[in-house]
């Protein structure tokens, strides 16, 4: 039961705004989620926030390929990414972006209150500059041959194939991967955080239990090594916040990326009158929790604390570090189909599949996590669709049918229904924990319980045998009311289902409400709640998978695509008018004299048009035939060398062989509108 409420604030990492949401950031964000959910279930207040990550130099140079600014594409990827976590139901109380204002003072004020203590320093450095370019180069941005084994096109701070570390200063060959010119030593002045001098108070933190055992050991490495002078800043051309009185000197990302967390839920607070300062000062009473991926240990429970201790504020109560997602035991990867995005999952299959499958595989530890489809589809559907599903279809129809959709007001058997209410707790730990494989372990276990209990009172058999009626309502009543306790123990993982069961059960479903027991209650029809896992789906999601690596071409900043400037603003009626269709390319051929045309005819699912298309340099026409494509159906018929030209497909790309017809889906059907 339910003390005194907490008051809590968590935070997921920042996701990069220059790359799609995929199933390995999920990992972290259904695992913040889950948390939330579960102690705003319990009764406490629990904030969380998130943003996109939005500064640094391959979010600047990915928006000059495509040939925008920075801050369109900032803005067009956070909403995205908003998009795509809310699809799978993670929900934050704020999703907001690091290059904000409320980021920007507060980056101001902590470098302030860091610099006015004496934390910062000056010193000038040496780097690699890209002379054609005009800026400094981060290691990932130089490449070269191995100066330990000689291997080429490495990257420029760790070599793939002898596994040695170096300084991008010791490549030989060393070449600039944004101009492909050799990179030249430049002087610059550098700001730095003396992160030494909180040597102690880290190692103190490290024991306060905000830590996991193997993270804490981690440290303790890093300090036996010696904690070093952090460089925090970054010469222009830099996308970033300006270091106070420094014109051309930058905030590293990393600076005020943590500070985003801040940020995010200062805007929130200002919006929804709540008190910022209360959760971040020293003196703080709230409980303050990052989840995060173990690659940014060093970030999190380093440098973010020492920042925050420096500028007089609170420390994380803990920073919950997870393991990465392997998919069917391999790095997540294009070429196999395996590197999947949200939005490609959604395009097939139910999010709370892999709501449901990450939690029954997360516990508090630091391993890595396979996401192995066979076995995911094997859990989701002897778990949701065998087991809990399966309790409430199987009683629902006798009551709706039988017993005037009212619940018995019997218990019959009162140990059963006592065992479900008493796990309550013990699952809530394992939630509390982190440890959700076990709590989704105990709750399958009660499964089984119910599911023998209704196999052992065979309702099917006693609703047909003479003086068993009310037998079998209370078969089928303590059976609804045992799925209602599980659905309750599973809301923070699956809350779609739960609230379609609560619709379903006519009642609410918060944490306490699993020692409730309905009875004499009115329910309502009952839905299918969930489909089985189709193996099939999942087939075509990691073929859809491989297909947007090819649609992708690699953009060259030199690429007349980067330089195509955006045409002017249409009005949404004229883009109205244009009538998009899928159509089949039912033949291709050569035609005799024409350079760049191929002569193409479209199947439009009952009309065939034929179209002359400059894609010749691109295609040969038997790799086309058989393709679903999209067409522009309304164009006015064109009158051609060649003949009449009835509509246009759609291309993308620079053009020669570098051009893509764009291919829809293979559920989509010739003649389909497209919007
Ligand atoms: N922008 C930084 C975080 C700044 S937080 C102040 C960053 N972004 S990221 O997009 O690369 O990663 C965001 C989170 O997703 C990190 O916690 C990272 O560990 C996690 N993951 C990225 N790929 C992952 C897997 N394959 N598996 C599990 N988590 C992964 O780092
Ligand atoms: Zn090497």
């Amino acid at each position: 039961m339910l003390n005194t409420p907490r008051k809590i604030l968590v935070t997921s990492a920042l996701p990069y705004a220059n790359g799609s949401i995929h199933l390995g950031h999920l990992l972290e964000h259904i695992q913040t989620d889950i948390w939330s959910r579960f102690q705003r279930m319990r009764g406490h207040q629990c904030y969380s926030v998130c943003a996109d990550d939005a500064h640094g130099t391959p979010v600047m140079l990915k928006a000059q390929e495509l040939g925008i600014t920075p801050e369109q594409m900032v803005e067009q990827t956070r909403a995205e990414h908003h998009q795509d976590l809310q699809s799978f139901f993670v929900e934050y109380d704020n999703y907001h972006v690091t290059h904000s204002d409320e980021n920007k003072a507060l980056c101001e004020d902590i470098y302030h209150r860091l610099n006015n203590a004496g934390y910062i320093s000056k010193r000038t450095i040496s780097q690699l500059y890209d002379p054609e370019k005009e800026m400094f180069l981060p290691d990932r941005f130089v490449q070269g041959t191995c100066p330990n084994c000689g291997a080429e096109d490495q990257n420029g701070d760790s070599c793939d194939v002898c596994s040695a570390t170096y300084d991008p200063t010791e490549m030989k060959n060393p070449r600039s991967v944004v101009s492909g010119a050799t990179p030249v030593l430049k002087d610059s002045e550098h700001f730095f955080f003396d992160l030494p001098k909180f040597e102690k108070m880290l190692e103190q933190w490290l024991v306060s239990g905000a830590l996991q055992e193997e993270i804490a050991n981690k440290l303790k490495e890093w300090f036996e090594q010696g904690l070093q002078q952090w460089d925090i800043s970054r010469d222009a051309p830099y996308f970033g916040f300006e270091i106070p009185d420094a014109p051309g000197k930058f905030f590293y990302v990393w600076v005020d990326a943590p500070v985003g967390y801040m940020a995010s839920f200062k805007n929130f607070c200002d919006k929804n009158d709540v008190d910022f300062d209360a959760y971040w000062n020293a003196d703080s009473d709230a409980e303050l929790y990052h989840f995060i991926g173990k690659d940014i240990t060093y970030f999190h429970c380093l440098f973010w604390p020492a920042i925050l201790e420096g500028a007089g504020l609170r420390k994380p109560t803990a920073v919950n570090v997870h393991g990465f997602v392997t998919v069917n035991g391999a790095k997540m990867s294009k070429s196999k189909g395996t590197f999947i995005k949200g939005r490609t999952y959604l395009e097939h299959l139910n999010p709370e599949y892999l709501r449901y499958y990450y939690a029954s595989k997360l516990n508090d530890g630091v391993t890595d996590i396979d996401l192995n489809f066979e076995d995911f589809a094997q859990k989701v559907n002897s778990d949701l669709v065998g087991k809990v599903v399966n309790i409430a279809s199987r009683c629902a129809g006798f009551i709706s049918k039988r017993f005037d959709a009212t619940l018995s007001d019997t218990v019959l058997d009162q140990a059963l229904l006592n065992e479900f209410q008493e796990a309550s707790e013990g699952i809530a730990e394992s939630f509390e924990k982190r440890q959700y494989n076990r709590a989704i372990r105990d709750i399958m276990a009660l499964a089984d319980k119910a599911n023998q209990f209704i196999d052992a009172q065979a309702p099917w058999v006693t609703i047909k045998e003479e003086g068993k009626l009310q037998l079998t309502h209370d078969v089928c009543s303590l059976g609804i009311n045992l799925f209602r306790i599980l659905m309750v123990y599973l809301k923070p993982v699956l809350p779609k289902l739960a609230e379609q069961a609560e619709l379903f059960l006519n009642d609410q479903l918060d944490w306490d409400s699993a020692k409730r027991h309905l009875s004499g209650h009115q329910i309502n029809k009952f839905k299918a709640l969930m489909q089985r896992v189709d193996m099939d789906k999942v087939n075509a999601m990691i073929e859809d998978s491989k297909e947007n690596l090819q649609a992708t071409p690699k953009l060259d900043p030199s690429s007349p695509v980067a330089k195509d400037p955006i045409a002017d603003t249409i009005e949404f009626d004229d883009f109205a008018k244009i009538d998009l269709r899928i159509a089949k390319i039912a033949k291709a051929e050569h035609v005799e004299k024409a350079d760049k045309l191929l002569r193409l005819e479209l199947d439009l699912g009952g009309e065939t048009r034929q179209v002359f298309a400059g894609i010749k340099s691109a295609y040969q026409p038997e790799d086309l035939e058989g393709k679903l494509t999209v067409m522009v159906a309304n164009l006015a018929p064109r009158k051609m060398r060649f003949g009449l030209s009835e509509g246009m497909v759609l291309a993308a790309g620079p053009g020669g062989e570098d051009l893509w017809i764009l291919e829809p889906h293979k559920g989509a059907q010739p003649g389909m509108k497209v919007k």
